[in-house]
């Protein structure tokens, strides 16, 4: 745990200038510094740093935050990581903050528990290069045509046959075999401890440095079940991790982009073929927890899945994620019949790439394959097909994007795009969705309540105003939560730098976006009569709002009457009226 006086001290010592122009070449520009961003590719400047607010925006890609969050998106690195890095810059020196009992005796865990993975990974890795046992498993690789030098880029191993190798290695190690249960592998039974794997060639499974969590088995023949992993266990969360990330890491920042596959052979295929931005789920299906890893460390993501129907599901529901972290997603297609393995032991990589080049926008993909399954031939299949894409399209973010596919989509059906924007309005929603789709209809970029917001963060008085007039009227959705944070934030501490310091605290992408961008261009506000320009984004603010009455007693009728979101909407329509017979 880094103190947080210490963060302070590394912020106030460091310019957010001079910590980006070791990345990025940057000139003045008015107030700001301008320059190419690091996070997109780009030929003219639109990544911006403001260094009296210490804070950066891409205005590109809508990439911002403060020094630390520039070093964290690149470097790769988590907070604490990002703050030493640039502690040892600033030359502040950091001495932890004394752990408590509790936390004392979780590192001392973890550290008992990588020590036990280091030990089995050796063991089975021993095997495997040199063991007696490890003969079949030799024979089995050479077969696939697996060389030493992948075998060692992995750390495979093998565990043999015997019921108890690993208890034993570990025992003659002095491991406390209670510690190695809770990793689960090795299990007590009626007489005494016994190995998890056996006879299964072994992919130790890394976390993001390198360590070893977990540990996936592969059978040698066509027996079942083809793999048995690791359980869950303190260190190890399938549902976050993504194997070979460690290896990948390099590549993912060079090329900025993401493959993912879903089998430890395909991430091997593919690292033997020389293609090394690859990460591969273990054994799930990608969760919201990897899609929202995978945007952290790249702009976009190849999907590359096995060309049978699950890879195709599979998909379809990887691309809900990335459309929700609005992170462009691609699926590259194989041949029928192929995973990627098989497709690269059969092909030259050049074959791949082609593929990679021809590679679909996942939505596209999506639309098509689903034409392909029910052909739109009558009104039932179409009013079928239309209930299929409605969900998914609604999670599409990009304006210019919706556009397409909505002309796309009624081009393939033979509908006009007014139907088609009728049933999007009109499907019966899931409060889960209606409440998603309501913050939504705040439109991502809304002129007045930017500028309003930028207003409250630069005059007090407009502050003040704006906090008599009541923020939960004058800002709906992103724009509401941030302004919330922000008056709460500027009326606690009269610290300058507050607001560069809550873009790290604000787990919401989209709000983060807003809150740097309102920071690198409000310079414009600097001389201007606050209060004209606040009445008039104001009036146009609660016009918006007033219009949605309509839009909230739609929503009111198909509502259960007893949910939360019913009497939640009931108190804004409410609002609303009464501010209305007041204008
Ligand atoms: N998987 C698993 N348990 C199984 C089968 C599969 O956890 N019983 C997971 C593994 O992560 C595996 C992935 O699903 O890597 C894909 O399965 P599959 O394509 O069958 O395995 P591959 O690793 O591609 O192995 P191979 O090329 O030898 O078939
Ligand atoms: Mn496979």
């Amino acid at each position: 745990m880094i103190p947080e006086e210490k963060v302070r001290e590394v912020a106030e010592r460091l310019s957010i200038v001079e910590v980006v122009s070791e990345y990025v070449q940057l000139r003045r520009s008015g107030g700001n510094f301008l320059g190419l961003c690091p996070f997109h590719g780009e030929k003219t400047p639109s990544f911006n740093v403001n260094p009296a607010r210490e804070i950066f925006h891409c205005f590109g890609c809508g990439a911002g935050g403060n020094a630390f969050s520039f070093v964290m998106k690149m470097e790769g690195v988590s907070f604490p990581e990002a703050v030493k890095l640039l502690a040892r810059k600033a030359g502040v020196e950091i001495e932890e903050r004394q752990l408590t009992q509790a936390e004392k005796k979780d590192q001392d865990e973890r550290q008992q528990f990588q020590n036990i993975n280091e030990l089995a990974a050796g063991y089975y890795r021993s095997i495997l290069k040199n063991g007696q046992d490890g003969a079949p498993a030799r024979q089995y690789l050479l077969q696939r045509t697996v060389g030493d030098e992948i075998s060692e880029a992995y750390r495979l191993g093998f565990a043999s046959d015997r019921r108890d190798g690993l208890v034993r290695h570990l025992a003659n190690n002095s491991v406390d075999l209670d510690a190695a249960l809770k990793l689960g592998i090795i299990r007590k039974g009626d007489s005494g401890w016994y190995d998890l794997f056996r006879n299964r060639l072994i992919f130790p499974i890394r976390d993001s440095k390198g360590l070893v969590i977990a540990f996936a088995g592969r059978v040698l023949d066509a027996s079942l079940p083809k793999y048995i992993n690791s359980p869950e266990s303190p260190v190890y969360h399938k549902s976050s991790v993504l194997f070979g990330l460690d290896m990948a890491l390099p590549t993912i920042r060079a090329k900025n982009s993401i493959i993912i596959v879903e089998g430890y052979f395909d991430h091997l295929a593919l690292f033997r073929a020389g293609i090394r931005n690859v990460v591969a789920t273990c054994g799930t299906a990608l969760t919201a927890t990897h899609a929202g890893q995978i945007k952290r460390h790249a702009e976009q993501v190849h999907m590359l899945f096995d060309s049978d129907n699950a890879g195709k599901k599979a998909s379809i529901r990887s691309m809900e994620l990335f459309l929700e972290q609005h992170m462009p997603a691609y699926v590259i297609s194989l041949p029928p019949g192929d995973d990627p393995d098989s497709f690269l032991s059969k092909n030259p990589v050049e074959a791949f790439y082609e593929r990679q080049n021809k590679a679909r926008p996942a939505f596209d993909f999506f639309v098509k394959s689903l034409l392909a399954e029910t052909p739109p031939e009558n009104v039932d299949s179409k009013v079928r097909i239309i209930d299929e894409i409605v969900p998914r399209f609604r999670k599409i973010s990009d304006p210019v994007e919706r556009d397409l596919y909505e002309k796309e989509i009624c081009r393939l059906l033979g509908i006009t795009t007014h139907a088609f924007r009728k049933r999007m309005g009109g499907m019966g929603l899931t409060v889960k969705e209606s409440r998603a789709d309501s913050n939504k209809k705040t439109e991502r970029w809304d002129n007045s309540q930017e500028t309003l917001l930028a207003l409250v963060i630069n005059y007090p008085e407009a502050r003040e105003e704006a906090l008599k007039t009541g923020v939960d009227i004058l800002f709906t959705g992103d724009y509401l939560e941030l302004a919330i944070l922000v008056t709460d934030t500027m009326a606690q501490t009269d610290d300058s730098q507050a607001l560069s310091h809550l873009t790290d605290r604000i787990e919401n992408p989209e709000q983060r976006k807003i809150l740097s961008r309102i920071m690198v261009s409000d310079a414009f506000l600097a001389d201007i009569d606050w209060r004209n320009v606040f009445e008039q984004c104001s009036r146009s603010s609660e016009k918006k709002a007033l219009g949605s009455i309509k839009d909230i007693a739609a929503r009111l009728a198909v509502l259960d009457e007893n949910s939360e979101e019913y009497s939640l909407l009931l108190k804004q329509a409410d609002t609303l009226r009464k501010r209305k017979s007041e204008l």
